[in-house]
């Protein structure tokens, strides 16, 4: 596609939105992803209201543009070439709401960061959000992927969950309504998470719920690296851990370019400084290529790849 279908989108776009709208052509989204990897968005927007993300979605729709949500650029690789789309990330404030609703419940955006989420929880007393410090994401990337991380996930505490449908209609669905797995929530690969209303286990003070956000956080630092990465690249699969599987493949410190496997957790690819989207990618393929033959176990990405689909490239 050509630079002047893409600039006529996004011109026509940027004259429907209101000010506080953001629109960008051809925005870098390396130093957005937690990876650090990958090109530009052909085009890139942060609404600033449910209205003109209604906008965006319906030009884009009208116009044959395809459609990403960033959430905050974790568990993703972006390849070199970039996006040939509309990037959508929900960080303006008006997104990273907190409101507490009685009865251990509280609405949270879906722009809100986890680990705010957490913070806030803390102060309020709300127990049950522990295991989601240190996530770096969002609450609907989170929604989306139902992450997880100490023995539970985010569906786990979720009550119902506010989504814009890729035509721009607004619903609410209980989560009995909703098709949850680990790592998958079927409504959101065709929507987008609002926010959710989550309850909380019990009440708790602070200071307790603090120290079980301290010891997870201890027992992450000890078990996964803290260079630039997208979180676990594989699913764990049934009974079996991918972390380990790889690592018994004897990959730890396996490289191409920058991309590394992380030595701390094999299960985690690691930007050691200069790695390329491609470099990336070669590496997943080479991992998933001798997790198959020294151990006869198919390991499936867990990361989501913008623009390719991960079968057309393993
Ligand atoms: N292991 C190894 N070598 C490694 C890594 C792990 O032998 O290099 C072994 C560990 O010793 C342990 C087992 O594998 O016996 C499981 O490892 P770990 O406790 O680290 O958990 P995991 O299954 O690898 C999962 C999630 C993480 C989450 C952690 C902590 C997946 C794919 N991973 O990792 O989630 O943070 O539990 O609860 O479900 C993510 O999804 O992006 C992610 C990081």
């Amino acid at each position: 596609m050509k630079a002047k279908y893409w600039d006529e989108a996004a011109a026509v776009m940027k004259s429907l939105l209101a000010d506080g709208t953001k629109l960008r052509r051809e925005e870098s989204l390396a130093a957005k992803t937690t990876m650090r990897v990958g090109g530009a968005a052909r085009i890139y927007a942060e609404p600033a209201s449910a209205a003109d993300l209604q906008i965006l979605l319906r030009t884009a729709n009208a116009r044959g543009v395809a459609i990403f949500i960033f959430g905050r650029g974790s568990n993703l690789i972006v390849p070199d070439e970039g996006v040939d789309g509309l990037v959508l990330a929900l960080s303006h404030e008006t997104w990273a709401g907190f409101e507490l609703r009685g009865d251990g419940r509280v609405w949270t955006g879906a722009g809100l960061r986890l680990k705010n989420l957490c913070g806030l929880a803390a102060k309020a007393g709300l127990t049950g959000f522990e295991f989601l410090e240190g996530i770096p994401g969002s609450v609907g990337g989170a929604l989306r992927m139902n992450a997880g991380a100490m023995g539970g996930w985010i569906f786990d505490v979720v009550e119902e969950v506010q989504l814009m449908t890729m035509a721009g209609e607004v619903r609410t669905l209980a989560k009995a309504a909703m098709h949850i797995d680990y790592r998958h929530c079927a409504e959101l690969y065709e929507a987008i998470a609002l926010g959710a209303l989550l309850r909380s286990a019990s009440q708790a003070d602070a200071s307790s719920i603090k120290r079980q956000m301290d010891a997870y956080a201890q027992k992450r630092h000890e078990s996964q690296p803290r260079e630039p990465s997208a979180g676990c690249i594989f699913k764990n699969p049934p009974g079996n851990s991918a972390g380990r599987l790889i690592d018994e493949s004897g990959l730890k410190g396996e490289r191409v370019g920058d991309a590394e496997v992380s030595s701390t957790h094999a299960n985690f690819i690691v930007n050691r400084g200069h790695a390329t989207g491609a470099d990336v990618l070669e590496l997943v393929r080479r991992v998933r290529a001798r997790v198959r033959q020294v151990k006869g176990v198919e390991l499936e990405p867990e990361v989501l790849l913008y623009g390719k689909k991960w079968k057309d490239v393993l």
